[in-house]
């Protein structure tokens, strides 16, 4: 069997990052999860499939939103995010979740079975987007809502290109290929528009969604989170640590200008998708 790279990434460094820094990436993305799981109109006694659940934090609102008589299933290709995930799930002893393993492009999933769809930055790394939205297409019950949220262009996220420009001098970086699976390969809403209707998706609807990350106190703080996140955190995992502080300087300056009163605060532009199963 072949090993995407993804799959790899995500059972890797990519995970282990994860991991390492839930409750902070948590706490940067937690608007973006609230607004998808408003658009998606939860209610109580649900069933709702979270994709790319990672560690869980928008799988176990769901299980709040939805009540004990609804249940909430994650879904992602991230061994070590699932098992934080299910260790967040028995500390909180919630019994309406689960979570699989497997890519939503092939993993077996309920036909007709869910009333939403919801997915925080999980929708941009599949390795087949027309079979993971054809997949997730099919899993909905008919008139069931999709709610998702994913990254416009590097242009509209200064919290990424600030530090890529920073480090770019004296740090290795891939080029952005936006046909290829990463943070940015929904950037374009006419590639989301075209891969939801082409999926069998109505009522298509994709909104810009601009939200000020707030990332520390000081500039050192925040460069020290910064350093970890999207195509520096990626490059940089192959650094020596000389580098690494050499980046978090280089970070620390360049952020300078976003301080506003006691916060490091940059913005983020994603887009909010919102589509339905035909009745
Ligand atoms: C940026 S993280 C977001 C995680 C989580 N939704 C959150 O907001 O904390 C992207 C997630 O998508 C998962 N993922 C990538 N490709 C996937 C696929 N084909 N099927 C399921 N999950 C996938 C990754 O393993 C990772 O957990």
């Amino acid at each position: 069997m072949t090993i995407s790279y993804q799959s790899e990434y995500w059972n890797t460094e990519g995970g282990a990052r994860w991991v390492r820094t839930q409750p902070l990436m948590d706490a940067l993305f937690a608007r973006h999860g609230e607004i998808a799981m408003d658009a998606a109109s939860l209610d109580r006694g649900e069933s709702v499939l979270d994709v790319g659940c990672g560690c869980g934090d928008t799988t176990l609102t769901v299980a709040r939103r939805v009540g004990l008589r609804g249940t909430v299933v994650g879904v992602d290709i991230s061994a070590p995010m699932l098992e934080q995930a299910e260790r967040r799930v028995a500390t909180e002893r919630l019994p309406n979740v689960r979570f699989e393993l497997g890519d939503v492009a092939t993993h077996p999933l309920p036909e007709q079975h869910f009333d939403a769809v919801i997915s925080r930055f999980g929708i941009m790394f599949f390795e087949d987007p027309p079979a993971a939205f054809g997949r997730i297409h099919r899993a909905l019950k008919r008139g069931g809502r999709f709610a998702a949220v994913c990254w416009r262009r590097p242009d509209d996220n200064p919290w990424i290109t600030t530090p890529r420009d920073a480090v770019a001098p004296f740090v290795k970086l891939n080029p952005v290929d936006p046909a290829a699976p990463g943070p940015f390969s929904l950037a374009s809403n006419d590639r989301v528009h075209s891969l939801l209707a082409g999926a069998g998706f109505d009522a298509i609807r994709i909104e810009p969604l601009d939200l000020p990350l707030t990332f520390g106190r000081t500039e050192d703080e925040a460069a020290k989170l910064l350093v970890l996140l999207g195509p520096v955190g990626r490059a940089l995992s192959e650094e020596t640590d000389e580098v690494r502080i050499r980046a978090i300087a280089a970070i620390a300056t360049s952020i300078a200008p976003f301080r506003h009163g006691s916060y490091i605060e940059i913005a983020s532009g994603a887009w909010l998708v919102t589509a339905r199963r035909a009745d």
